[in-house]
């Protein structure tokens, strides 16, 4: 049984309901199963039924266009339960509803609980599940799933870990990230530790720096009532491009199992050098959009969108160098950056190799004689490696020339949505790709100075920047040269 609180909004809708349709078409759900909205608004059964088929067909469009049939055996297996999720009684509703069904429809009560709601109401609903013994695993397992953000700072962090655990212990509590549910995240760990070539280079010896990139086309949209509240570093930083770095930082695990994996992913937490006082104007740049040009379009401002302060500070860019203090990466520059309205949606990692150590063809480069590794993301998901390569002709000649493995080449494997494998995980109890309580604490620790210096030190810059640019220029001092620059992403892997 998968009961989704939170039912009837937005992330349900774009995700979560499309991602179980999905598993479903895929025969990868058990053969008795039920989805169970759970939401605030009385309706019956036919009408969220309806309510699914039609943001299903927005939300999946092929997938239903090619499955009618299969749609319409799917809805069979959705449920609705009006649940208010501050009202204690509606959860001993709810338990006697799943009880009915599962009994009408031989239905084990293995039940994931998801979280789709907003933060404030975590604890909330977990301790109204604990009080009618909805935790309770004698007649089959129970997870939580809860959705980030996974507190606000360190320490509502920590105090909503403890609220969660009375009652529910952690191999039942799944924090859920899905950029570690993207296929090509989960491809860095296999580029790295399944070749031969990758790791021997992998480390402060031949890498200079590496950057990673996550930048948006798109604003706030209809979110920037919780954005205003969020900012990029809280909203990407913390949780995303912070686990990230820590599966390209990582040390290889003995063995391939949950816990080995997560032990080394928060050592690397762990080992972030932290940044305070005068550093974080060197090492951090903060920036908000204003109004630009984003492709044919005149976007608004960040103060402009609904649900944001006209005098905001929010950021909506944030920029970032820092240091992994490990044998592994003594003194190897990170350079993390992530906005919305830049010119591109583009998630990338870039291992800028150091130059050979002695430059022969040094006069006949013409482009900068330095090795990249391109780990993409997405979109056009992929592996390149740029070196450099004789101009055939006369003379020696050298330019930089890419070699390159798109996914899409891969014509028989579509690639799965984050959320459909991390759905499936937590059904199969493999916790591996969510985040460890442990390693959420840790990148609280790493940010929360820099939000409590952004809060109470309002001489450090917000820097702006117009929509449809790379974000403030400023981002650029943070390289110690000063011709440095961030890369810029193409979509196809080229480099400059
Ligand atoms: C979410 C953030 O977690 O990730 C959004 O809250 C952001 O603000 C989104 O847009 C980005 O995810 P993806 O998969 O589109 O890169």
């Amino acid at each position: 049984m998968l009961v989704i609180f939170g039912s009837n909004g937005d992330l349900a809708k774009r995700k979560l309901l499309p991602a179980v349709f999905q598993l479903y078409l895929d025969k990868l759900l058990p053969e008795h199963f039920v989805v169970i909205g759970a939401g605030s608004q009385e309706k019956d059964e036919d009408t969220y039924r309806n309510d699914v088929r039609e943001s299903l067909k927005v939300f999946a469009p092929n997938a239903v266009l090619q499955n009618e049939d299969g749609l319409e055996s799917f809805l069979k297996n959705v449920y609705y339960k009006k649940v208010h999720n501050q009202t204690e009684e509606d959860f001993g509703a709810l338990k006697e509803y799943i009880t009915g069904l599962s009994e009408k429809l031989d239905i084990s009560q293995k039940i994931v609980y998801y979280f789709s709601i907003p933060p404030f109401l975590y604890e909330v609903v977990a301790a109204n599940l604990v009080k009618y013994g909805l935790n309770q695993e004698e007649n089959g397992w129970k997870r939580i799933i809860v959705e980030k953000p996974f507190g606000y700072s360190y320490d509502t962090a920590i105090d909503l870990d403890k609220k969660l655990h009375n009652g529910f212990n952690e191999d039942q509590i799944y924090r859920i990230d899905h950029y570690l549910g993207k296929e090509t995240v989960q491809n860095i760990m296999v580029t790295r530790f399944s070749n031969g070539f990758f790791e021997p280079i992998w480390n402060r010896k031949y890498i200079d720096r590496i950057e990673i990139t996550a930048s948006e086309r798109i604003g706030v949209g209809n979110r920037g009532g919780y954005y205003d509240t969020s900012g990029a570093m809280r909203d990407m930083i913390q949780n995303h491009l912070l686990q990230v770095l820590a599966v390209v930082a990582m040390e290889p695990p003995a063995i391939f199992d949950s816990d080995s994996i997560r032990n080394e992913t928060v050592k690397v937490l762990h080992a972030l050098r932290p940044i305070k006082g005068n550093d974080i104007s060197k090492q951090v740049v903060r920036g908000q959009y204003i109004t630009g040009q984003v492709g044919d379009e005149v976007q608004k401002g960040y103060r402009q969108e609904s649900g944001v302060a006209p005098n905001s500070k929010t950021e909506t860019f944030v920029a970032m160098k820092l240091f992994i203090d490990n044998w592994r990466w003594g003194d190897v520059p990170f350079y993390i950056r992530t906005g919305k309205q830049l010119p591109d949606r583009v998630t990338e990692v870039v291992i800028h190799l150091k130059p050979a150590p002695h430059q022969l063809f040094k006069q006949l480069c013409l482009t900068e004689p330095n090795n990249m590794i391109i780990l993409r993301i997405h979109p056009d998901a992929g592996v390149a490696i740029d070196f450099g390569m004789k101009i055939p002709g006369a003379g020696f000649k050298v330019q930089n020339v890419n070699m390159a493995f798109h996914y899409s080449d891969l014509a028989e494997k579509k690639i799965s949505e984050a959320y459909e494998r991390l759905l499936l995980d937590c059904m199969i109890g493999d916790s591996t790709l969510y985040a460890r309580a442990d390693a959420v604490k840790a990148s609280w620790q790493f940010v929360d100075p820099i939000l409590q210096a952004w809060k109470i030190n309002p001489e450090i810059p917000l820097y702006f920047y117009e929509a449809g640019t790379w974000g403030p220029v400023e981002s650029n001092s943070l390289f110690d040269d000063k011709f440095m620059r961030w890369r810029q992403p193409f979509e196809k892997f080229k480099t400059e």
